[in-house]
Protein backbone atom coordinates (compact mmCIF):
# COMPACT_ATOMS: atom_id res chain seq x y z
CA UNK A 1 0.00 0.00 0.00
CA UNK A 2 2.66 2.29 0.93
CA UNK A 3 4.61 1.77 -2.08
CA UNK A 4 1.61 2.27 -3.80
CA UNK A 5 0.67 5.27 -2.60
CA UNK A 6 4.21 6.54 -3.40
CA UNK A 7 4.56 5.46 -6.97
CA UNK A 8 0.84 7.15 -7.19
CA UNK A 9 2.70 10.51 -5.87
CA UNK A 10 5.84 10.28 -7.85
CA UNK A 11 3.23 9.53 -11.15
CA UNK A 12 0.71 12.66 -10.18
CA UNK A 13 4.09 14.83 -10.09
CA UNK A 14 5.29 14.10 -13.08
CA UNK A 15 2.00 14.37 -14.84
CA UNK A 16 1.56 17.88 -13.19
CA UNK A 17 5.42 18.54 -14.18
CA UNK A 18 4.19 17.76 -18.11
CA UNK A 19 1.05 19.57 -18.10
CA UNK A 20 1.37 22.27 -20.81
CA UNK A 21 -1.92 23.87 -20.66
CA UNK A 22 -4.67 24.47 -17.37
CA UNK A 23 -7.31 22.08 -19.24
CA UNK A 24 -4.42 19.56 -19.02
CA UNK A 25 -3.67 20.53 -15.36
CA UNK A 26 -7.41 20.08 -14.60
CA UNK A 27 -7.28 17.49 -15.98
CA UNK A 28 -4.25 15.39 -13.70
CA UNK A 29 -6.59 17.14 -10.79
CA UNK A 30 -9.82 15.52 -11.59
CA UNK A 31 -7.78 12.05 -11.82
CA UNK A 32 -5.61 11.58 -9.39
CA UNK A 33 -7.71 13.88 -6.73
CA UNK A 34 -11.31 13.54 -7.70
CA UNK A 35 -13.90 11.37 -6.25
CA UNK A 36 -13.20 8.50 -8.41
CA UNK A 37 -9.38 8.88 -8.08
CA UNK A 38 -6.70 6.40 -6.79
CA UNK A 39 -6.05 8.68 -3.16
CA UNK A 40 -9.73 8.61 -2.87
CA UNK A 41 -9.96 5.17 -3.37
CA UNK A 42 -7.22 4.00 -0.99
CA UNK A 43 -8.91 6.10 1.41
CA UNK A 44 -12.11 4.51 1.07
CA UNK A 45 -10.80 1.18 1.14
CA UNK A 46 -9.14 1.62 5.12
CA UNK A 47 -11.79 -0.26 6.60
CA UNK A 48 -10.10 -3.48 5.26
CA UNK A 49 -6.81 -2.33 6.73
CA UNK A 50 -5.52 -3.16 10.39
CA UNK A 51 -5.65 -1.18 13.29
CA UNK A 52 -1.86 -0.62 13.48
CA UNK A 53 -1.56 0.02 9.45
CA UNK A 54 -4.78 2.27 9.39
CA UNK A 55 -3.33 5.88 11.16
CA UNK A 56 0.12 5.34 9.01
CA UNK A 57 -1.25 4.78 5.63
CA UNK A 58 -4.09 7.32 6.24
CA UNK A 59 -1.65 9.99 6.99
CA UNK A 60 0.58 8.50 4.30
CA UNK A 61 -2.36 9.57 1.84
CA UNK A 62 -3.11 12.81 3.44
CA UNK A 63 0.92 13.83 2.94
CA UNK A 64 0.52 12.31 -0.68
CA UNK A 65 -2.80 14.03 -1.59
CA UNK A 66 -1.08 17.42 0.06
CA UNK A 67 1.64 16.95 -2.13
CA UNK A 68 0.16 16.71 -5.15
CA UNK A 69 -2.46 19.87 -4.49
CA UNK A 70 0.52 22.14 -3.38
CA UNK A 71 2.67 20.54 -7.23
CA UNK A 72 -1.01 21.49 -8.76
CA UNK A 73 -1.59 24.61 -7.40
CA UNK A 74 2.21 26.18 -7.80
CA UNK A 75 2.18 24.77 -11.62
CA UNK A 76 -1.38 26.86 -12.05
CA UNK A 77 0.68 29.71 -11.05
CA UNK A 78 3.15 29.56 -13.57
CA UNK A 79 0.34 28.06 -16.78
CA UNK A 80 -1.36 31.38 -15.53
CA UNK A 81 1.65 33.69 -15.47
CA UNK A 82 2.37 32.20 -19.09
CA UNK A 83 -1.07 32.96 -20.70
CA UNK A 84 -1.44 36.66 -19.19
CA UNK A 85 2.03 36.64 -20.83
CA UNK A 86 1.12 35.33 -24.35
CA UNK A 87 -1.88 37.60 -24.20
CA UNK A 88 0.21 40.74 -23.52
CA UNK A 89 2.71 39.87 -26.10
CA UNK A 90 -0.08 39.39 -28.76
CA UNK A 91 -1.69 42.35 -27.97
CA UNK A 92 1.05 45.04 -28.18
CA UNK A 93 0.66 47.91 -30.52
CA UNK A 94 3.47 48.74 -31.82
CA UNK A 95 3.45 52.51 -31.67
CA UNK A 96 6.46 53.19 -34.03
CA UNK A 97 4.04 52.10 -37.37
CA UNK A 98 2.68 54.57 -39.33
CA UNK A 99 -0.71 55.07 -38.76
CA UNK A 100 -3.75 55.32 -41.29
CA UNK A 101 -3.62 59.00 -41.95
CA UNK A 102 -6.97 60.93 -41.24
CA UNK A 103 -8.55 62.84 -44.19
CA UNK A 104 -9.85 66.54 -42.36
CA UNK A 105 -12.11 68.25 -43.85
CA UNK A 106 -12.78 72.22 -43.74
CA UNK A 107 -15.59 74.74 -43.82
CA UNK A 108 -16.56 75.37 -47.84
CA UNK A 109 -14.81 78.68 -48.96
CA UNK A 110 -18.01 80.59 -49.27
CA UNK A 111 -18.94 79.32 -45.71
CA UNK A 112 -15.53 80.71 -44.38
CA UNK A 113 -16.04 83.58 -46.58
CA UNK A 114 -19.80 84.31 -45.27
CA UNK A 115 -18.61 83.74 -41.94
CA UNK A 116 -15.85 86.60 -42.11
CA UNK A 117 -18.53 89.10 -43.09
CA UNK A 118 -20.47 88.36 -40.23
CA UNK A 119 -18.04 88.44 -38.06
CA UNK A 120 -17.46 92.54 -39.70
CA UNK A 121 -20.89 93.89 -39.94
CA UNK A 122 -21.45 91.79 -36.35
CA UNK A 123 -18.43 94.15 -34.46
CA UNK A 124 -20.52 97.27 -36.69
CA UNK A 125 -23.72 96.03 -34.86
CA UNK A 126 -25.76 94.31 -36.85
CA UNK A 127 -27.56 91.45 -36.39
CA UNK A 128 -28.07 87.90 -38.74
CA UNK A 129 -31.23 87.49 -39.80
CA UNK A 130 -32.68 84.37 -42.45
CA UNK A 131 -35.07 84.19 -44.91
CA UNK A 132 -37.01 81.85 -46.88
CA UNK A 133 -35.19 80.86 -50.41
CA UNK A 134 -38.80 79.94 -51.62
CA UNK A 135 -40.54 83.36 -51.82
CA UNK A 136 -43.52 85.22 -52.63
CA UNK A 137 -43.85 87.13 -55.80
CA UNK A 138 -44.90 90.06 -53.17
CA UNK A 139 -41.49 90.47 -50.69
CA UNK A 140 -39.17 89.55 -53.52
CA UNK A 141 -40.81 92.69 -55.71
CA UNK A 142 -44.00 93.99 -54.88
CA UNK A 143 -42.90 95.15 -51.41
CA UNK A 144 -39.58 96.37 -52.88
CA UNK A 145 -40.90 99.04 -54.94
CA UNK A 146 -41.35 96.95 -58.11
CA UNK A 147 -45.08 95.91 -58.95
CA UNK A 148 -46.51 93.77 -61.43
CA UNK A 149 -45.30 94.79 -64.84
CA UNK A 150 -42.35 96.85 -63.79
CA UNK A 151 -39.71 96.42 -66.52
CA UNK A 152 -36.99 96.73 -63.88
CA UNK A 153 -38.42 93.11 -63.09
CA UNK A 154 -36.30 92.24 -66.20
CA UNK A 155 -33.17 92.48 -64.11
CA UNK A 156 -33.69 89.53 -62.73
CA UNK A 157 -34.62 86.87 -64.92
CA UNK A 158 -36.81 84.60 -62.11
CA UNK A 159 -37.60 80.95 -61.46
CA UNK A 160 -41.52 80.84 -60.56
CA UNK A 161 -42.78 78.02 -59.46
CA UNK A 162 -46.51 79.03 -59.32
CA UNK A 163 -48.02 82.56 -60.22
CA UNK A 164 -47.11 83.83 -56.43
CA UNK A 165 -44.27 81.72 -55.71
CA UNK A 166 -40.43 81.97 -56.94
CA UNK A 167 -37.43 80.93 -55.79
CA UNK A 168 -35.77 84.52 -54.50
CA UNK A 169 -33.77 86.62 -56.95
CA UNK A 170 -31.43 88.21 -54.20
CA UNK A 171 -31.71 88.21 -50.41
CA UNK A 172 -33.57 92.08 -50.39
CA UNK A 173 -36.92 90.49 -49.42
CA UNK A 174 -35.36 89.81 -45.78
CA UNK A 175 -34.99 93.98 -45.73
CA UNK A 176 -39.11 94.07 -46.72
CA UNK A 177 -39.66 90.81 -44.10
CA UNK A 178 -37.78 92.36 -41.46
CA UNK A 179 -39.03 96.01 -41.80
CA UNK A 180 -42.16 94.48 -41.88
CA UNK A 181 -41.80 92.15 -38.53
CA UNK A 182 -41.28 95.66 -37.15
CA UNK A 183 -44.09 97.74 -38.48
CA UNK A 184 -42.14 101.02 -37.69
CA UNK A 185 -41.58 100.24 -33.92
CA UNK A 186 -38.27 100.30 -33.49
CA UNK A 187 -34.88 101.31 -35.80
CA UNK A 188 -32.87 97.87 -37.59
CA UNK A 189 -29.41 97.23 -38.51
CA UNK A 190 -29.07 93.17 -40.54
CA UNK A 191 -27.66 92.04 -42.29
CA UNK A 192 -28.53 88.62 -44.07
CA UNK A 193 -26.75 86.18 -45.94
CA UNK A 194 -28.29 83.01 -48.15
CA UNK A 195 -28.96 81.60 -51.45
CA UNK A 196 -30.50 83.39 -54.34
CA UNK A 197 -32.00 82.20 -57.97
CA UNK A 198 -32.15 83.42 -61.38
CA UNK A 199 -32.59 81.71 -64.43
CA UNK A 200 -29.17 82.22 -66.16
CA UNK A 201 -27.54 79.76 -68.28
CA UNK A 202 -24.26 78.92 -66.29
CA UNK A 203 -20.71 79.84 -67.26
CA UNK A 204 -17.45 80.82 -65.99
CA UNK A 205 -19.11 84.24 -64.64
CA UNK A 206 -22.96 83.24 -64.51
CA UNK A 207 -24.55 80.47 -62.02
CA UNK A 208 -28.50 79.65 -61.73
CA UNK A 209 -27.96 79.73 -58.03
CA UNK A 210 -25.60 82.08 -55.83
CA UNK A 211 -25.26 83.70 -52.66
CA UNK A 212 -25.64 86.99 -51.68
CA UNK A 213 -25.38 89.22 -48.51
CA UNK A 214 -27.71 91.66 -47.26
CA UNK A 215 -27.09 95.08 -45.53
CA UNK A 216 -30.27 96.90 -43.98
CA UNK A 217 -29.52 99.66 -41.58
CA UNK A 218 -33.48 102.05 -41.00
CA UNK A 219 -33.00 104.79 -37.68
CA UNK A 220 -33.88 108.41 -37.72
CA UNK A 221 -31.11 110.14 -39.34
CA UNK A 222 -29.33 107.57 -41.07
CA UNK A 223 -27.69 109.34 -44.36
CA UNK A 224 -25.72 108.28 -47.11
CA UNK A 225 -22.19 109.60 -45.04
CA UNK A 226 -23.51 106.30 -42.86
CA UNK A 227 -23.49 104.50 -45.59
CA UNK A 228 -19.86 105.09 -47.07
CA UNK A 229 -18.63 105.25 -43.88
CA UNK A 230 -19.72 101.71 -43.15
CA UNK A 231 -19.05 100.38 -46.78
CA UNK A 232 -16.04 102.08 -46.34
CA UNK A 233 -14.91 100.51 -42.92
CA UNK A 234 -15.80 96.89 -44.41
CA UNK A 235 -13.85 97.38 -47.57
CA UNK A 236 -10.36 98.22 -45.29
CA UNK A 237 -11.07 95.39 -42.82
CA UNK A 238 -12.28 92.77 -45.54
CA UNK A 239 -9.66 93.63 -48.60
CA UNK A 240 -7.11 95.74 -46.99
CA UNK A 241 -6.22 98.93 -44.79
CA UNK A 242 -4.87 100.34 -47.98
CA UNK A 243 -7.82 100.12 -50.33
CA UNK A 244 -10.21 102.72 -51.68
CA UNK A 245 -14.07 102.69 -52.42
CA UNK A 246 -15.85 105.01 -54.96
CA UNK A 247 -19.59 104.93 -54.73
CA UNK A 248 -20.78 105.59 -58.64
CA UNK A 249 -24.29 106.06 -59.21
CA UNK A 250 -26.47 103.18 -60.53
CA UNK A 251 -30.30 102.10 -60.18
CA UNK A 252 -32.13 99.75 -58.21
CA UNK A 253 -36.12 100.25 -57.95
CA UNK A 254 -35.75 99.65 -54.05
CA UNK A 255 -33.12 102.09 -53.41
CA UNK A 256 -33.10 105.97 -54.39
CA UNK A 257 -30.45 107.50 -54.73
CA UNK A 258 -28.71 104.68 -55.78
CA UNK A 259 -25.14 103.17 -56.30
CA UNK A 260 -22.24 100.89 -57.13
CA UNK A 261 -19.28 100.44 -55.11
CA UNK A 262 -16.00 100.19 -56.40
CA UNK A 263 -12.65 99.10 -54.66
CA UNK A 264 -9.22 100.13 -55.91
CA UNK A 265 -7.57 97.65 -57.98
CA UNK A 266 -5.28 95.22 -55.75
CA UNK A 267 -2.99 94.62 -58.41
CA UNK A 268 -2.45 98.53 -60.39
CA UNK A 269 -3.26 100.38 -57.05
CA UNK A 270 -6.02 102.48 -59.34
CA UNK A 271 -3.66 102.94 -62.67
CA UNK A 272 -5.71 100.38 -65.05
CA UNK A 273 -4.53 96.47 -65.46
CA UNK A 274 -6.05 93.70 -66.96
CA UNK A 275 -7.29 92.93 -64.15
CA UNK A 276 -9.46 96.15 -63.17
CA UNK A 277 -10.01 96.16 -67.12
CA UNK A 278 -7.96 99.37 -67.38
CA UNK A 279 -10.19 101.04 -65.07
CA UNK A 280 -8.34 100.92 -61.83
CA UNK A 281 -10.85 99.81 -60.34
CA UNK A 282 -13.38 97.23 -59.57
CA UNK A 283 -17.33 96.51 -58.91
CA UNK A 284 -18.01 94.85 -55.49
CA UNK A 285 -21.88 95.61 -54.66
CA UNK A 286 -25.38 97.48 -54.74
CA UNK A 287 -26.15 99.89 -52.54
CA UNK A 288 -28.37 102.94 -51.88
CA UNK A 289 -30.89 104.54 -49.71
CA UNK A 290 -34.06 102.71 -48.78
CA UNK A 291 -36.90 104.31 -50.93
CA UNK A 292 -39.62 105.96 -48.89
CA UNK A 293 -41.79 103.80 -50.48
CA UNK A 294 -40.68 100.37 -49.34
CA UNK A 295 -40.05 101.65 -45.95
CA UNK A 296 -43.97 103.50 -46.25
CA UNK A 297 -45.06 99.92 -47.35
CA UNK A 298 -43.32 98.36 -44.02
CA UNK A 299 -44.83 100.51 -42.23
CA UNK A 300 -42.17 103.21 -41.04
CA UNK A 301 -42.70 106.94 -41.87
CA UNK A 302 -40.68 108.12 -44.20
CA UNK A 303 -40.67 111.35 -42.98
CA UNK A 304 -39.32 110.15 -39.62
CA UNK A 305 -37.28 107.04 -41.07
CA UNK A 306 -34.57 106.98 -42.96
CA UNK A 307 -32.23 103.77 -43.96
CA UNK A 308 -29.34 102.35 -46.35
CA UNK A 309 -29.34 98.90 -47.54
CA UNK A 310 -26.59 96.68 -49.71
CA UNK A 311 -26.23 93.66 -51.06
CA UNK A 312 -23.38 92.00 -51.85
CA UNK A 313 -21.98 88.63 -53.89
CA UNK A 314 -19.74 86.44 -51.74
CA UNK A 315 -18.56 84.36 -54.94
CA UNK A 316 -17.71 87.52 -56.26
CA UNK A 317 -16.00 88.49 -53.80
CA UNK A 318 -13.67 85.62 -53.51
CA UNK A 319 -13.16 85.28 -57.05
CA UNK A 320 -11.28 88.60 -56.95
CA UNK A 321 -10.09 88.20 -53.53
CA UNK A 322 -8.41 84.63 -54.42
CA UNK A 323 -8.20 84.81 -58.30
CA UNK A 324 -10.33 82.18 -59.17
CA UNK A 325 -11.74 82.45 -63.05
CA UNK A 326 -14.74 80.20 -62.41
CA UNK A 327 -18.11 80.57 -60.73
CA UNK A 328 -18.69 76.60 -60.88
CA UNK A 329 -15.15 76.10 -59.23
CA UNK A 330 -17.64 76.62 -56.28
CA UNK A 331 -20.57 74.26 -56.67
CA UNK A 332 -18.74 71.79 -58.36
CA UNK A 333 -17.08 70.49 -55.15
CA UNK A 334 -13.65 69.20 -56.34
CA UNK A 335 -11.95 68.82 -53.47
CA UNK A 336 -8.30 69.97 -54.99
CA UNK A 337 -10.39 73.38 -55.48
CA UNK A 338 -11.87 73.50 -51.79
CA UNK A 339 -8.92 72.06 -50.13
CA UNK A 340 -6.69 74.97 -50.77
CA UNK A 341 -8.83 77.23 -48.71
CA UNK A 342 -9.25 75.15 -45.76
CA UNK A 343 -7.84 76.88 -42.74
CA UNK A 344 -5.29 75.28 -40.31
N1 LIG B 1 -30.68 93.24 -54.49
C1 LIG B 1 -29.74 93.89 -55.37
C2 LIG B 1 -29.27 92.85 -56.40
O1 LIG B 1 -29.44 91.69 -56.20
C3 LIG B 1 -28.55 94.40 -54.61
C4 LIG B 1 -28.91 95.53 -53.71
C5 LIG B 1 -29.26 95.30 -52.40
C6 LIG B 1 -28.89 96.86 -54.16
C7 LIG B 1 -29.60 96.35 -51.56
C8 LIG B 1 -29.20 97.88 -53.32
C9 LIG B 1 -29.56 97.64 -52.05
O2 LIG B 1 -28.74 93.20 -57.42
Amino acid sequence: MKEKLHALETEALEQVEQANSLADLQQVRVSYLGKKGPITEVLRGMGKLSKEERPVIGELANKVREAITIAIEAKKQVLEEAVLNQQLKSETIDVTLPGRPVEVGGPHLLTSLVTEIEDLFIGMGFEVREGPEVETDYYNFEALNLPKDHPARDMQDTFYITEELLMRTHTSPVQARTMGEYRGSKPLKMICPGKVYRRDTDDATHSHQFTQVEGLYVDKNVRMSDLKGVLNQFAKQFFGAEREIRLRPSFFPFTEPSVEMDISCKVCHGKGCSVCKQTGWIEILGAGMVHPNVLEMAGYDSDVYSGFAFGMGPERIAMLKYGIDDIRQFYTNDRRFLGQYHQA
